[in-house]
């Protein structure tokens, strides 16, 4: 690999990594750790915390959501489920609605079977060890060593994608991520610049402290190198072109799918509902019947409300494979009318569901 040198940059300028302790990486590390204790995020709810409930569930919900949009949340759904019993006790339905609006519901569906195994199978007590964690559903390598590193002080390494531009760039690691071998190389770096002394200290520092430069000092556009505690040893400063870091080839392949929402309502605020499918888009979640075309969702009303049909304008609503164009068509029907699986919910029954945020916020505005 330190043959594949990208152009523009010193042969050998990235070197195989080495163990724990060497000059650099203790370098490194200690200048991440104390910047993180002067500069860095240490009034986050989630913070201040060893228990691996409460960090579990922040890192769960901060996968795909910024920190803004989950403190909201997070405060909500601890005090409707305040330790990892009550979330294995209660009905997936009910995790669905405390979800709801976060999107990826995957990650609700995950935590629930998580939370069950955590008191299934160790007792209630979340496993100690990165490797353990992994074994969890909805946790994978880079989760369960945020976790055990903030809570049992394990010297596990966290790649996130935040943190794969940061080391990338100190690194003046050139190859491609898409690349599994090249992806596994820089956990081998990563690894190898964790700190090596006082772990109960320095490693919930050390992660939080690369999280905090990926999100607020080497930012994908202009990182502000002139203020970065670990500048004296990056390599992309020194070449002067950070923005060429990560290199990453494989494009993600984006679709588009027109769907038609039956919007059934009965006058009185009372809209038909259906739980969707699992697996697919919005699995378990509460949703207006989905059709892939107008002609089929017409053919589930009688034919004397077909002539009464409102076509809503269409929205997007983007995923992360997919852009769904949804086109809302609206029924005003009697409440003995029914459809396949399914049941009316009165207004004051459907904002308490699990639905997918694109389809409440237009149940909202309807
Ligand atoms: N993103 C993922 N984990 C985080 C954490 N612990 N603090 C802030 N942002 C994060
Ligand atoms: Fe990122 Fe610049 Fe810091 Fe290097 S010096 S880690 S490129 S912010």
């Amino acid at each position: 690999m330190t043959d594949a040198s990208p152009p523009g940059r010193p042969k050998g300028e990235h070197r195989k990594p080495q163990a724990g302790g060497s000059c650099e990486a203790a370098g490194f590390s200690g200048r991440v750790v104390r910047w993180q204790r002067t500069h860095g995020r240490n009034e986050l709810p989630w913070q201040n915390t060893r228990d691996p409930y409460r960090v579990w569930l922040s890192e769960i919900m901060l996968q795909q959501t910024q920190v803004a949009a989950v403190l909201g949340y997070y405060e909500r759904f601890l005090a409707r489920f305040p330790d990892v019993s009550a979330l294995a006790a209660a009905p997936l339905d009910d995790v669905l609605a405390a979800w709801s609006g976060l999107g990826y519901y995957s990650r609700a569906r995950n935590l629930h079977r998580c939370a069950q195994e955590v008191v299934g199978r160790h007792g209630g007590s979340f496993p100690r060890t990165a490797l353990e964690l992994q074994s969890l559903p909805g946790i994978g390598p880079s989760t369960a060593a945020a976790i055990s590193s903030f809570c049992f002080g394990e010297r596990a390494a966290i790649l996130d994608g935040n943190v794969k531009r940061v080391l990338t760039r100190v690194l003046g690691f050139g190859e491609d991520l898409s690349a599994g071998a090249n992806e596994r190389a820089l956990w081998d770096h990563a690894r190898a610049l964790l700190p090596a002394r006082e772990l109960h200290e320095n490693m919930p520092r050390y992660t939080q402290g690369l999280m905090d430069l990926g999100a607020t000092v080497c930012l994908p556009r202009n990182p502000s190198c002139l203020i970065c505690p670990v500048q004296p040893q990056c390599v992309a400063a020194r070449e002067g072109r950070p923005e060429a870091y990560p290199v990453k080839t494989r494009k993600l392949q984006r679709s588009a799918e027109s769907l038609w929402l039956l919007h059934a309502h009965s006058g009185d605020g009372a809209v038909w509902l259906q739980k969707r499918p699992t697996p697919g888009v919005w699995a378990g979640l509460y949703c207006l019947p989905v059709f892939a075309s107008r002609d089929a969702l017409e053919e589930v009303l009688p034919p004397a409300s077909r002539r009464k049909l409102r076509d809503v304008e269409p929205f997007v609503h983007v995923l992360t494979h997919k852009d769904l164009h949804l086109h809302p068509v609206e029924a005003v029907l009697s409440p003995d009318w029914q459809a396949g699986e399914g049941a009316w919910f009165a207004s004051k029954e459907w904002p308490a569901l699990g639905l997918p945020a694109p389809v409440r916020r237009f149940l909202e505005n309807a």
